[in-house]
């Protein structure tokens, strides 16, 4: 945006020399037509930029393309016992852990869910293929019968942004936490960064508003310190936190496996892996790259990296990433204090802004965003555990196709099915199993009342009666 040529009035002081001296004025080019109020929202959203991190991000070139040569990261193989600690040992220590009260549960709701197109936090989406739960309370019910099951009272920390954040808190609110103690729920908006024009620019959303996005998942340290989050898990003893995305449907939430894994390897930060698809999958591969341990994002690698086979035929970086993690809290308070920094990542997008004129347009922009796995290679020791594709992950980050409402669906339907049959009920049609009523095949083979078990046509809902025991219910009659 060009200079301006007359100086709007009233602008505070303080705040026009500091705009002024690192060449951003230009943000002030509208001043005079905004009321009292939009004067004074502006300039409170003016006073939280920090100048000196814009003129970094504005000197942010992106990272060079890496020509080394990069390894397969070691990977704790499905069905493979790690030396020394066999699986049953560390769900036995995971489940100590939790009944301990020492495992907390972070979860990243920040962002903006563009691909989904649904209005509103990505949470509230109803994602229940025959309840039509929404996201946040199949997440929400899967604690609440961990803590039935332990007798733990893990604090659950949810990140938001600025965007979402009151709206989140609203449906918490108005769903009285889905049965959890309000007192064990902590929300916690993220910062928002400022996009820039090709020049290095801020650039107006409208005449008295930046345009800001939030700054990625890697805003998880930061939000967690600042929003009071690292105090309340210290003050409660929590030693472990569990991370993971909204939009999986299918996680499970502080599995103890995972959470014994990590723990006794003495990892500072661990991630699940699962075997891609195939070269194409667009999803973050954890390898070795100059000897230290990373996640690389699918668009880092070259083709030939991609597809490269070993002389079985299987891909050399099958190991994708889906963004579950266990951390060590220390080394979250190491990141969040700033020891280790993580780099800004850019994408180059279309912005919505105004014309000199006022009128809306766009200009060619950068958003900047860091990634929570960036802190992997600062960890003294991680650990990646691969885990079973259909029983972990069923992602909706699409409205069709690939990652989609429908494949989530049919991933959930189709993994609750195979608990169904191991715990003697045959479901012909679609079934949903309640996170009341079981977190995993082997509860439901516990609790699946003898009356419901056999087989069953139509579709069919599972849920915990007052009794414990778990009955089939036909979903017409819920
Ligand atoms: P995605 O990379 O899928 O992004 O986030 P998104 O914003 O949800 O969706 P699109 O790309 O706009 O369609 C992965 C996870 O990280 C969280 C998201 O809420 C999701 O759980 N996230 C992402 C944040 O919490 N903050 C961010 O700034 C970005």
């Amino acid at each position: 945006m060009p200079k301006i040529s007359v100086m709007p009035k009233n602008i505070p002081s303080e705040l026009l020399q500091a705009f002024a001296r690192a060449g951003q004025d230009h943000v002030f080019r509208f001043w005079n037509d905004l009321t009292d109020p939009e004067r004074d929202s502006f300039a409170a959203e003016l006073r939280e930029i920090d100048l000196r991190e814009v003129a970094e991000l504005a000197a942010t070139r992106g990272e060079a393309p890496f020509r080394g040569q990069r390894e397969p990261a070691p990977v704790v193989r499905l069905g493979e016992e790690p030396r020394g600690t066999p699986r049953t040992l560390a769900a036995a220590h995971g489940h100590r852990l939790i009944t301990q009260g020492k495992v907390g549960v972070f979860l990243v709701a920040g962002g903006q869910g563009s691909r989904l197109g649904f209005e509103g936090p990505k949470g509230c989406f109803p994602a229940g293929p025959l309840s039509r739960k929404t996201i946040f309370q199949l997440h929400a019910e899967k604690l609440v019968r961990l803590r039935e099951r332990s007798g733990a009272s893990l604090p659950w920390y949810i990140m938001t942004s600025q965007a979402n954040d009151a709206e989140t808190r609203k449906f918490f609110e108005s769903h009285r936490f889905f049965g959890l103690d309000p007192r064990d729920v902590m929300f916690l908006p993220q910062r928002m960064l400022p996009a820039l024009d090709t020049a290095g620019k801020l650039v107006l959303q409208s005449k008295g508003r930046l345009f800001q996005s939030p700054n990625g998942h890697g805003g998880s340290y930061a939000a967690f310190k600042q929003g009071g989050a690292l105090a309340d898990a210290q003050k409660r003893g929590i030693e472990q936190l569990f991370y993971f995305q909204v939009d999986n449907i299918l996680v499970r939430i502080a599995d103890p496996i995972f959470v014994g894994l990590h723990a006794l390897s003495g990892s500072e930060m661990s991630l699940k892996v699962l075997s891609k698809t195939g070269p194409e999958e667009k999803m973050g591969v954890v390898a070795i790259e100059d000897g230290q341990t990373r996640v690389i994002e699918y668009s880092d690698f070259s083709r030939a990296e991609s597809e490269a086979r070993d002389s079985a035929g299987q891909l050399i970086h099958w190991a994708g990433s889906i963004a579950i993690h266990m951390f060590d809290l220390g080394f979250f308070e190491r990141v969040a204090e700033g020891a280790i920094q993580l780099p800004h990542h850019l994408a180059k997008k279309k912005l919505s802004t105004i014309d000199t004129e006022g009128k809306p347009t766009e200009v060619d922009g950068i958003k900047y965003e860091s990634f929570v796995f960036d802190a992997l290679p600062s960890a003294r020791k991680s650990l990646s555990l691969e885990v079973a594709r259909r029983e972990e992950f069923a992602p909706i980050k699409n409205k069709t196709g690939v990652d989609s409402i429908e494949s989530a669906h049919a991933l959930y339907i189709e993994e609750h099915r195979r608990w169904a049959r191991e715990a003697g009920l045959e479901v012909s049609g679609e079934l949903e199993i309640s996170p009341l009523a079981a977190l995993d095949p082997e509860e439901l083979r516990e609790r699946l009342a003898p009356e419901s078990k056999g087989k069953r046509s139509g579709s069919v809902l599972l849920d915990p009666d007052a009794d414990g025991k778990v009955r089939a219910r036909s979903s017409a009659l819920c």
